[in-house]
């Protein structure tokens, strides 16, 4: 390793399509890098009101960003300032906000410099909104992964009560019902699809057969032989 091409795998959709479970086997199958943007989104928010700002102000929200330091560490683990966040940033009140701060563009700006420098040295599988759009226009593999709100929000559901979150499948439903609206019509990089993305609804697929169909297509595109898994 380290002389071959770099190569990227970029996959966006809506909330709690199952991008992440879907990315983070893919990335682990081809020993590529998994970056989950969501979660910087979700650090910064946390951040924020962590230091009492409105996550809808702006002018406040953008002034934490210098020195503002996100680490994803390989095991899933994610640092921010110094401070391991991985399951607050899971809590309804970041899920709540993040929509918000996602749609500030000086946050993105941001964001997407420290995740375009993720993607130059290493091969990834980035998932996000964006990330085919605006973050990796030339990624190598565009994947639109999308599923019906109401399977959308039994999967969170199930992740929340794994994970200890407390909430209700109403609660669930509501938030990614907001955060899609929210997400697909701010003015700078909404989600959709790129033009050039296959898309792929897992609304009918387990797991493994949505990672087997996001391999077959980096297979496909990339002349990538896929490992035993
Ligand atoms: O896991 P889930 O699909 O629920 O969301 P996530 O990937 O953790 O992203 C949380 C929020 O961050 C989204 O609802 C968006 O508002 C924002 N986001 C974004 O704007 N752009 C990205 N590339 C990734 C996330």
């Amino acid at each position: 390793m380290g002389m071959g091409k770099v190569v990227s795998v970029a996959i966006d959709g809506p909330a709690a399509a199952g991008k992440s479970t879907v990315a983070k086997k893919v990335a682990s199958i081809l020993g590529f890098t998994y970056i989950d943007t969501g979660a910087m989104y979700r650090a910064v928010t946390w951040a924020v009101i962590k230091k009492g700002f409105d996550p809808k102000d702006e002018d406040q929200s953008v002034t934490l960003l210098p020195g503002m330091e996100i680490e994803l560490l390989p095991d899933g683990r994610v640092i921010c300032n110094h401070e391991d966040v991985t399951k607050v940033i899971r809590e309804p009140l970041v899920s709540g906000n993040v929509s918000y701060i996602a749609a500030m563009k000086p946050i993105r700006l941001a964001l997407v410099d420290m995740q375009r420098t993720m993607a130059q040295k290493k091969s990834v599988v980035m998932d996000g909104r964006d990330i085919g759009t605006y973050v990796l226009p030339d990624a190598d593999v565009k994947i639109y992964q999308i599923a019906s709100v109401e399977t959308r929000a039994v999967r969170r559901y199930d992740e929340n009560v794994l994970k200890g979150i407390n909430t209700t499948l109403k609660e669930v439903e509501e938030d990614v019902r907001k955060r899609d609206y929210i997400d697909s019509h701010r003015e700078f990089a909404p989600l959709k699809p790129a033009v050039d993305s296959v898309l792929i609804d897992t609304s009918f697929m387990t797991v493994d057969q949505a990672v087997d169909a996001v391999l077959k297509v980096i297979s496909a595109k990339t002349g990538i032989e896929i490992p035993c898994h």
